[in-house]
């Protein structure tokens, strides 16, 4: 069964439109409608002709593209259809046709050489707020064939992201279908489901993947952070946390900056910062080596087996990383994805699921002033003001490395 707006995107290419952008909320059921409407122009409409399928990377598209398509069981009923890991091409026949459907990441290197040597009859670029502007550009730039279309889909940014600028405002100038999307647009989705989607997002999250609205951070980012409820007292402390609890350090890494390691305990349920460690060499006048660093942190984690544990650090803190593990400790790094970090500790501090010690001063001063960079959202960039971050790097690096997915309510989300 499919919704009025999925049944818009199967009739869409019968429109003569150039271009089909579907935009809004998350799992509103863009990417897979699309796909499918995609698969079926090129082969009513072509032979012998290559198309683009893109993601953010290639793993994502093949993720969110590939392995769905393949499972549709009416595709597979009525067409042929091999996707090759090693060369990323998903070959679609029926009878004598035959179209080749490439597989390229906006952020992968090798697939800007790719692309750039390639004739397409038609892209679809899925997140396609995520990719660079210059692969974007360049892929629309490949499609040469006459009839050729362009397919895009997003969650919504910040409203001066060039994508909005340039495509969504002015749909009707590049000869577009805007298609806006909610979740109540998938047919698939349980009210129940809706509903614990729409309570794991507040304020300018719950505008972008709920609403599906292009709108700007404001101010503090972590406005749901509360005193009252994600700080907690000694007395307040889980009795053996230490014994019933998963422990990592996290580190973000500074030396003219402040050095940050946070000691957090995830019981399963909720996350617990427990202690923190903060050199501010510029404040203390004096900076320290790695090594110094290293035998403060190995002090931190305390001398005894039961409790030494993985050590999370800033990813691009190559030196600090070397003198750790000549150490023997265990050193992953840190995913340092900063939009999606942000969102997910968003998601935790709202549910109330992470708290942080009174102690961790330097923590909870650091998240009531961690705000939204407004000059660069005017230039269509989203991103935090990059002071007085320590802190909250070091706890973003530990939600994305540390946690698994459902933890933050997006097991199937993005
Ligand atoms: N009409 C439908 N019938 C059955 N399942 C559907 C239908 N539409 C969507 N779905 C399923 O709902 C889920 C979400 O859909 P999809 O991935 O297309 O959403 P999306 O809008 O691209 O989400 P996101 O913004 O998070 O990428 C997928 O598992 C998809 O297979
Ligand atoms: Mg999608």
């Amino acid at each position: 069964m499919l919704s009025k707006k999925q049944t818009d995107i199967l009739h869409w290419p019968y429109t003569g439109r150039t271009a089909l952008i579907c935009d809004g909320a998350v799992r509103s059921g863009k990417t897979s409608i699309m796909s499918l409407s995609f698969i079926l122009w090129a082969m009513g409409n072509f032979n012998n002709c290559n198309f683009g399928l893109s993601g953010k990377t290639v793993g994502s598209a093949e993720r969110n593209i590939i392995q769905p398509l393949l499972s549709i069981t009416y595709l597979r009923q009525n067409f042929n259809m091999v996707y090759s890991r090693s060369t990323h091409q998903l070959i679609v026949s029926r009878g004598k046709k035959q179209n080749r459907f490439y597989v390229f990441g906006g952020k992968d290197e090798s697939s800007y050489m790719l692309i750039q040597g390639i004739t397409l009859a038609g892209v679809l670029l899925d997140e396609v707020a995520l990719m660079p502007r210059s692969f974007v550009e360049q892929a629309l730039a490949r499609c040469s064939v006459s009839n050729a279309k362009f397919w895009f889909n997003c969650n919504p940014d910040v409203p001066e992201h060039w994508f909005n600028k340039e495509w969504i405002l002015h749909a009707a100038d590049k000869d577009a279908t805007h298609l806006h999307f909610t979740m109540e647009d998938n047919p698939s989705l349980s009210k129940e489901t809706i509903d614990r989607y729409k309570s794991l997002y507040t304020g300018v999250f719950y505008q972008r993947y709920i609403l599906g609205l292009w709108v700007a951070g404001d101010g503090v980012i972590y406005d749901m952070f509360s005193r009252d409820v994600n700080v907690y007292t000694d007395e307040q402390r889980p009795q053996g946390l230490p014994y019933l609890a998963v422990r990592h350090i996290s580190c973000d890494y500074g030396t003219a900056n402040p050095q940050v390691y946070l000691d957090i305990y995830d019981d399963g349920e909720r996350v617990w910062v427990d202690r923190e460690y903060r050199w501010d060499s510029r404040k203390e006048r004096r900076q320290k080596t790695d090594s110094e660093y290293a035998d403060e942190l190995q002090t931190f984690m305390g001398a005894d087996p039961q409790f030494l544990c993985p050590v999370i650090v800033d990813p691009s803190a190559a030196s600090f990383i070397l003198e750790l593990q000549r150490r023997g400790v265990y050193v992953t790094q840190g995913d340092n994805n900063v939009p999606d970090g942000i969102r997910r500790v968003a998601q935790l501090f709202s549910r109330r699921v992470l708290m942080i010690h009174d102690t961790c001063e330097g923590l909870i001063g650091e998240l009531g002033s961690y705000v939204w960079d407004d000059k660069a959202a005017k230039m269509g960039v989203e991103k935090p003001v990059k002071t007085m971050d320590h802190g909250p790097d070091a706890l973003r690096y530990y939600v994305n490395t540390a946690l698994p997915k459902w933890r933050y309510g997006e097991e199937n989300v993005i």
